[in-house]
This record gives structure tokens, sequence and C-alpha cells, in this order.
């Protein structure tokens, strides 16, 4: 007899469990469904008390009657499927200047025209996760070791290098900056770029596009990124890569975040040429090859004697 209740009771706490579970899970879908309806709700909203009914009745109606829908932009040639418009609704219009992020205009109107949204998306300036609808998905912020992390501010201009060669001529100032101290600081004597220069260190043509899972975050505290584990490195890259015979550099936060700006642009990537700026008919990329023998390289400035 005992026995037939115990049985009940065990059958119906597992009834209640997994109906605990059912309703938390149909309460996190809405949730993460939410997020972004809300934005969209807002918009309209907004949007609606900026226009005016009497002027362009359809129009009016026509946003009136607006559903949430996902806004996407697909990138083949970058196999990227970017969603970030459906919460950055009003990225494009210009009424939304004094709005709340995320509905508010894009800071830099002029280069979403110079690189139009339905043809470029977010996430190839930004990084960042495309297809995500929420705001941890899209990873806004840093999420341990996850491969797409969104670019800092700082670093942004690591991405306009993704295309551009001709830094000077889209003012890339912290991009020319980076270069100037590779050169400068006889970086070439280790490492290669495009053929050019040494073979100790790894080849960093495409350093932009290496995998962040190659990088070791053993020896590094706090969040995990592959731009975070380039600063770092580069603060000290004894610590973050026992053994390296690359030494610290005299280098400022400042300088550090031009360098970083430079190796993560560097890459390989053929794009169309729909995607490949035009450069001037005389333009050169300045080369990166002051070569210094190796020998030199490996001894710290303090006891080195004067070569000239
Ligand atoms: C679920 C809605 C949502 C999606 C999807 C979304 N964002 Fe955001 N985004 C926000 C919100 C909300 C803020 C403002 C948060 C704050 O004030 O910190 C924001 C802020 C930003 C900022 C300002 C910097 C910052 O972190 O404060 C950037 C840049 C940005 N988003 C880019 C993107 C990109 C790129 C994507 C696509 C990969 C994206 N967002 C997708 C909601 C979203
Ligand atoms: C051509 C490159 C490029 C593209 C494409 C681009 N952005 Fe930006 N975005 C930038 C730059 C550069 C900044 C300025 C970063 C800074 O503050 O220094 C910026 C800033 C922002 C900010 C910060 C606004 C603030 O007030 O802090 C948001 C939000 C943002 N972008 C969202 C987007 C979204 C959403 C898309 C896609 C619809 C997008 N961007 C497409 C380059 C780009
Ligand atoms: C995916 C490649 C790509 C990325 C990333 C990119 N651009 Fe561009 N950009 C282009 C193309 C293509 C043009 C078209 C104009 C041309 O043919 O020169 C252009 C045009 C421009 C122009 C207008 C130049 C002119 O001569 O009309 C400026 C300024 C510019 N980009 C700045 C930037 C900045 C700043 C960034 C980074 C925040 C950036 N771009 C990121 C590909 C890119
Ligand atoms: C004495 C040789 C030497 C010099 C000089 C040198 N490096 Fe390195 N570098 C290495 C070696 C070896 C590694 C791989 C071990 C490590 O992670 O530190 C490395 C790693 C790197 C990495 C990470 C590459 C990857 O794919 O993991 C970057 C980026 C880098 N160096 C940039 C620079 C820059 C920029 C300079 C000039 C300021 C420089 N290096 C000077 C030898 C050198």
């Amino acid at each position: 007899m005992e026995k037939a209740v115990l049985r009940k009771l065990t059958l119906l706490c597992v009834i209640c469990g997994f109906a605990a579970i059912a309703l938390l899970g149909v309460t996190a879908f809405r949730d993460g469904k939410r997020e972004w309806k809300d934005y969209q709700a807002e918009y309209k909203e907004l949007l609606l008390k900026k226009m005016n009914r009497e002027r362009n009745p359809s129009f009016y109606d026509r946003i009136a009657g607006m559903e949430p829908e996902v806004k996407q932009v697909v990138i083949d040639e970058w196999k990227t499927t970017d969603r970030c418009m459906s919460c950055h609704m009003g990225i494009e219009d210009p009424l939304f200047t004094d709005a709340a992020l995320p509905l508010r205009t894009h800071p830099y109107p002029e280069l979403l025209k110079n690189h139009p949204v339905e043809k470029y998306g977010c996430t190839i300036c930004h990084g960042g996760q495309g297809l995500a609808t929420t705001y941890d998905g899209a990873s806004h912020r840093t999420i341990a070791n996850w491969p797409f992390p969104m670019v800092p501010k700082e670093l942004m201009q690591s991405r306009c290098g993704y295309c551009h060669k001709d830094f000077e001529a889209i003012g890339a100032n912290k991009l020319i900056k980076g270069r100037e101290l590779y050169k400068e600081m006889h970086c070439a004597g280790c490492h290669q770029i495009d053929g050019q220069g040494g073979a100790i260190g790894p080849d960093l043509s495409n350093f932009a596009d290496k995998d962040p899972s190659n990088f070791s975050f053993e020896n590094l505290e706090g969040k995990h990124s592959k731009q975070i584990w380039v600063i770092e490195h580069f603060k000290d890259p004894q610590k973050v890569s026992p053994g390296s015979p690359m030494r610290t550099y005299a280098m400022n936060n400042q300088q550090i975040e031009w360098l970083s700006s430079y190796v993560l642009s560097l890459n390989q990537r053929n794009l169309q040429r729909q995607y490949t700026p035009k450069v001037k008919a005389d333009f050169v990329a300045p080369k990166v090859d002051v070569t210094l023998p190796e020998a030199e390289l490996y001894s710290s400035s303090e006891d080195e004697e004067s070569s000239e």
C-alpha cells in the first residue's frame, strides 16, 4: 500500500518537474523573442509621433499597420547574415539622431552612404554575431572564448583595413601610425607580411582572419578574445607566450592600440570588385621590410652598441 502511494508521489513529482521545465523554456523562448519586438514597437511608436497623418495618410497608415519582423541582410561575398537592424531600426533614419540606442541614427551617416547597409551589413565593420536577435547573442560584450566579439571602439579602424589598403585616402590615422611603428621597431626581422620579412615568428599576412581558437589564453586573466590577446601580448609577450623570443617594447597604450589595429587589419581576402575600393593609379602599398640582422633582434636595446 505504502509503495503505491510512494509511486504516485514520485510520478507527481516527475510531472511537476517536467511542467516547470516546459514553463521555463517557454518563458525563455518568449523573452528571447520579445527583445527585438519591443524595440520595433518602440520604433513604430516614435516614428508615428514624428509623422503627420494629414500630410501623407497612406504612408502613415502603412507604418501604423507595420507588424514586427526580423530584418536581415544576407551577404554571399563573406557568407554573413546580419540581423542587427532588427533592433537598430533607426540606423539609417535621420529622424532618430536624438533617440536612445538601439534606435539611434548611425553616428556616421556618410560612412553608411559609402557602405550601404543592404550591401555591407554591419558585422564587416563591427564584428559580433550577425545571426543573433538578442543583445547578448549579438555579442555586444566580450563573452569568454567567443569567436565573434564585437570590435571595441578603439580598434574599429582595423576593419577599414580589411578592404582599404590606401590608409591615407580614408584618413585611417591609427593604421598609418601602426604601419610606421611596425617598420620602426623592425618587426619584419622576424615576421613576414606578403612575403616580406623574416621567418622566426608567424607570418602575419592573414592575421585578421586567424581563428581565435589558435591562441592560448592560459596566461591571461579576465575576458578572452583575440583582440584582448593581441593587446596583452604586445604589453608583455613573454607573459602571454612564455619562451617567446619577442621582447617587450617600450610602447604606451595608444601606440599599442595603433599597432594592434594594424596587425588586426592584415588579411588576404580576395573580395569581388564591388567590395574593393578603387585606388589612385600611382598608389603603391608602402613596404614594411626594414630588416635587421637576426642577431640584433635578440639583443636587448640597452646593451647593444650603436650599429651606425
Ligand atoms: C536585441 C536587440 C539588438 C540586436 C539584435 C543588436 N543590438 Fe546593438 N545594441 C542594442 C542595445 C539595446 C544597445 C544599447 C546598449 C547600451 O546602452 O549599452 C546596443 C548598442 C550597440 C552599439 C553601441 C556600443 C555599445 O555596445 O554600447 C553598437 C556598436 C551595436 N549595438 C552594434 C550592433 C551590431 C553590429 C549588431 C549585430 C551583430 C547589433 N548591435 C545587434 C540592441 C541590439
Ligand atoms: C563601414 C563600416 C561600418 C558599417 C558598415 C557600420 N558601422 Fe556602425 N560604426 C562604424 C564606426 C567607425 C563607428 C564609430 C565608432 C566610434 O565610436 O569610434 C560606428 C559606430 C556605431 C554605433 C555607436 C553609436 C553610438 O552612439 O555610440 C552603433 C550603434 C553602430 N555603429 C551600429 C551599426 C549598425 C547597427 C550597423 C549596420 C546596420 C553599422 N553600425 C554599420 C562603422 C560602421
Ligand atoms: C568590405 C570592404 C570595406 C570595408 C570593411 C570598409 N570599406 Fe570603405 N569603401 C569600400 C568600397 C568598395 C568603397 C567604394 C568607393 C570606392 O570605390 O573607392 C568604399 C568607400 C569609402 C569611402 C569613400 C571614399 C571615396 O573615395 O569615395 C570612405 C571615406 C571609406 N570607404 C571609409 C571607410 C572606413 C573609415 C571604414 C572603416 C570604418 C571602411 N571604409 C570600411 C569598401 C570597404
Ligand atoms: C625576435 C623575433 C621577433 C620580433 C622582433 C617580433 N616578433 Fe612577434 N612573434 C615572434 C614569435 C616567435 C612569435 C610567436 C610566439 C608568441 O606568441 O610570442 C610572435 C608572435 C607575434 C604575434 C602573434 C602571431 C600569431 O599568429 O600568433 C604578433 C601579432 C606579433 N608577433 C607581432 C609583432 C610585432 C608587431 C612586432 C614588432 C613590434 C614583433 N612581433 C616583433 C617573434 C618576434
